[in-house]
């Protein structure tokens, strides 16, 4: 097992995170309750977040033993261990169990890569045969407000028709392309994303893809109705 490195991918999901919460601070009220994270990492662009927005308490959960490890050297590097905490699991074995005030929104730079299998470079990155299965499960788990990388190759509009029947709606995005990286790469996985465009099921181009992090609310107090906006950003 590696802990997954993707230095563009992390920023633009960094980055996204941090502008979505600061912008919309009031409705989400992070400061009570704190804010879940399915996926870890290597933490670093998170521990950057929770560095520059005082208040904000992450609790995060990785399933990869190498990632927890380093993902707390990084944080403890960057001084927020008191507010970063992270612990090796199933974030859905474990989410619900935390105790405490529960948090109103979860983050999330989900596993996305579709294959038939999950015999991947990085299996733990596996997102089902059409990539989204494990955002469509977070989506399920009953936080008001879900912060979500959503790849352009990964059934999108399914994920976006899903969450309007469960009730969310998209506030807002912040879309990037990305190269393909070497877990999109994978000849195996590059070909299963060329069927499932050629099928509908989403958009890649010669080189690379679009990535958006999405904010989804079932909160009235936020307002915002962008799921087809987010779809055409997605080139879908
Ligand atoms: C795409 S990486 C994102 C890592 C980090 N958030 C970033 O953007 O740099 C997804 C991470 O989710 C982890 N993961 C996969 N399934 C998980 C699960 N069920 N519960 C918790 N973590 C999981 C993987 O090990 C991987 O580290």
């Amino acid at each position: 097992m590696t802990c997954f490195s993707s230095a563009d991918e992390s920023a633009h999901y960094g980055f996204s995170v941090c502008m979505l919460l600061d912008q919309y601070r009031e409705q989400l009220r992070w400061e009570d309750g704190g804010v879940d994270e399915l996926g870890t990492g290597d933490a670093t662009a998170i521990a950057d977040v929770v560095r520059s927005l005082p208040g904000l308490h992450v609790h995060s959960y990785d399933i990869s033993g190498p990632s927890v490890e380093k993902a707390r050297a990084n944080i403890a590097e960057r001084g927020v261990s008191d507010r970063y905490t992270v612990e090796l699991g199933d974030f859905f074995d474990h989410a619900d169990s935390a105790g405490g005030v529960p948090a109103r929104t979860v983050i999330s730079n989900p596993p996305y890569i579709p294959a038939p299998d999950r015999d991947i470079l990085m299996p733990e990155l596996w997102g089902g045969v059409r990539g989204n299965d494990l955002l469509l499960q977070l989506l399920k788990t009953g936080y008001d407000n879900v912060i979500a990388a959503v790849a352009s190759y990964s059934d999108p509009e399914g994920t976006v028709r899903t969450a309007e029947d469960l009730g969310y709606r998209v506030v807002n995005f912040l879309a990037m392309a990305l190269d393909f990286g070497p877990y999109s790469n994978e000849p195996k996985v590059r070909e299963h994303i060329r069927r499932l465009c050629a099928e509908g099921h989403g958009w890649a181009g010669e080189d690379g893809y679009m990535v958006a992090v999405a904010l989804f609310t079932r909160d009235a107090d936020l307002p915002g109705d962008r799921g087809d906006q987010l779809l055409r950003a997605l080139q879908v």
